[in-house]
């Protein structure tokens, strides 16, 4: 069994046969259901630079040993700025850690330190003990979504951002789940802040029967 727990805003913690943290903003996060000390991982896999997704990952990755997995400028940023951290650098693309399938696709989104750009922003598509999960970091909507699960095979969850302002909005979020054809989506990225308002369940109404929405509270786990 995989569980996928939302920690809230973007971060979530996936546990199988390895502990995959995504984006772990907790510090600071008004969301958060977790404190960083309290959290162990194997992976830790950041989708771009900004300052709510990268987030606790050096703290946590230093406790813990934990690799990080972003692309190669994060990467190097991170080393850099960081000490006694271990990070897999990578780019656009299939690769495999620790038995771990993971693809780096693309997001419609910046990526910095909130001033300089590093890198680009991206998602991931991971497959863990046979269940595949698509994060899709902050983006907008694009059409090559549509290559994901043709490239991949089918999505059993994806997670993605509708609060808007930054991301994708319900509108654009329910598009995305037409190109994706997941089995599940979990809603994030929304009601962290005002800016970011939205209303999960006009979400779940727009999707309708193409997928089932998932609503969870920061906390709570979807098993799959
Ligand atoms: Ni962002
Ligand atoms: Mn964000």
């Amino acid at each position: 069994m995989v569980k996928v727990k939302f920690l809230g805003h973007a971060a979530f913690l996936i546990e199988g046969s390895k502990r995959i943290l995504i984006d772990p903003f907790l510090t600071g996060n008004p969301a958060a259901a977790t404190k960083p000390e309290e959290l162990d991982a194997d992976l830790i896999l950041v989708t771009h630079a900004h300052g709510d997704h990268i987030g606790d990952a050096a703290a946590i990755a230093r406790r813990t040993g934990a690799k990080i997995v972003a692309m190669y400028d994060i990467a190097n940023y991170l080393v850099e700025s960081e000490q006694g951290i271990t990070t897999i650098g990578m780019n656009y693309g299939p690769t495999e850690v620790d038995g771990v399938k993971i693809v780096q696709v693309p997001a419609w989104h910046s990526s910095s330190d909130g001033k300089y750009s590093i890198g680009s922003a991206c998602g991931y598509i991971i497959e863990l003990d046979g269940v595949r999960i698509y994060h899709a970091g902050d983006t907008y909507v694009f059409r090559d979504m549509e290559l994901f699960a043709e490239l991949y095979g089918p999505i059993d969850v994806a997670l993605l951002p509708i609060g808007g302002h930054f991301t994708m909005g319900v509108k654009e979020a329910a598009k995305a789940v037409e190109f994706l054809k997941p089995k599940k989506v979990v809603p994030m990225h929304y009601n962290t802040w005002p800016p970011i308002a939205a209303d999960p369940e006009e979400f779940m109404r727009l999707v309708g029967d193409k997928a089932e929405v998932v609503i969870l509270e920061p906390g709570e786990t979807l098993e799959l």
